[in-house]
């Protein structure tokens, strides 16, 4: 027997400002599972960075076969895998997924369904307004309701719905200097929507969350949860884009529609505690088994 084998070691990086409890679930699950598997697993707040010294990405990170990245600060990871660490999800998915248009405009060209999307018009000038010909550009694509959506939202908070030319107006000069987008609103799904968690590339399970009393369906602003069966036309949709955007963990966001499922959004890095309770799936054990096969075989 071989004595002298190394430790196996690896790190859970969370947000430098991470406090609550529902933020330090995750990666306290996820430590517990990975040392049941024989992986010491340290948590620690993305605050002892990377630096770009004397022209040179100086690393602090040391002495570890992975990186579980629960973070979405997009320098840090850059500096992380360009120094050799291999982050869990990589830098470029978590970079893709947290911009909403970018997310749809690689998800493009690959035969995803997903609702037809006008990105916002970036404005530099301070009393600068949406002009006549990019309103009619909109409204020839989209017709009202429109949802208008923050490009970089989360918790359903920068996700709001345009009922005529007036509400727009006013909205998109609120947006300025904001990235967002202008989105086919799917009136099949008001208040309604299906979350995937896909793992390497296998659907592991889904949860559906509905809200009587809003168009938005999180859990955050009153949606309530429960498990759902995966059909099968979902599970390969969810599988081919957790494939395209090089996602190790995902939570891929579905809308119904009358001609099926349509892609809503693609988190890099979901939360489970509420997922694993609904569904009783224990993702924390399976990301933790992904992880084992990917960096031990
Ligand atoms: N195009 C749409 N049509 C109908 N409902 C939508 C549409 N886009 C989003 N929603 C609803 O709004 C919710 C929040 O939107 P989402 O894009 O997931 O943003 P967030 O990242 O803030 O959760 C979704 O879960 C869904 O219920
Ligand atoms: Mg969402």
């Amino acid at each position: 027997m071989n004595n002298t084998a190394r430790l196996r070691r690896g790190l859970i990086l969370v947000n430098a400002y991470s406090e609550s409890e529902s933020e330090m679930n995750q990666p306290i699950r996820l430590a517990s599972e990975l040392n049941s598997l024989g992986i010491k697993a340290e948590i620690k707040r993305n605050n002892y960075f990377p630096a770009v010294l004397n022209g040179d990405i100086f690393c602090p990170v040391k002495d570890c076969d992975f990186v579980v990245y629960l973070d979405k600060d997009k320098y840090v990871s850059d500096m992380l895998e360009r120094s050799g660490v291999r982050l869990f999800n990589r830098h470029e998915a978590i970079r893709i997924c947290d911009d909403k248009v970018k997310t749809f405009i690689c998800l493009s060209n690959a035969g995803v369904r997903m609702p037809k999307t006008l990105p916002g018009l970036l404005c530099y000038n301070g009393d600068g307004v949406l002009s006549r010909t990019s309103i009619d550009r909109i409204e020839e694509e989209l017709s009202y309701p429109i949802v208008v959506k923050e490009s970089y939202g989360s918790l359903g908070k920068g996700v709001y719905l345009v009922e005529s030319r007036g509400e727009l107006i006013e909205l998109t000069s609120k947006l300025k200097g904001v990235p967002h987008m202008f989105q086919e609103y799917i009136a099949f799904s008001r208040g309604r929507d299906v979350r995937i968690i896909v793992i390497g590339g296998k659907v592991v399970g889904g949860m559906l969350r509905t809200s009587d009393s809003d168009f938005r369906s999180n859990i955050s602003l009153g949606g309530r949860a429960e498990p759902f069966e995966v059909t099968k036309e979902m599970k390969a949709l969810a599988e081919k884009v957790a494939n395209i955007l090089g996602l190790d963990y995902c939570g891929v966001d579905m809308l119904f529609s009358e001609n099926g499922p349509l892609v809503c959004e693609v988190n890099s890095n979901a939360f489970f505690g509420g997922f694993e309770k609904i569904t009783g799936i224990n993702v924390a054990a399976i990301y933790a088994q992904h992880i084992l096969k990917t960096i031990y075989g």
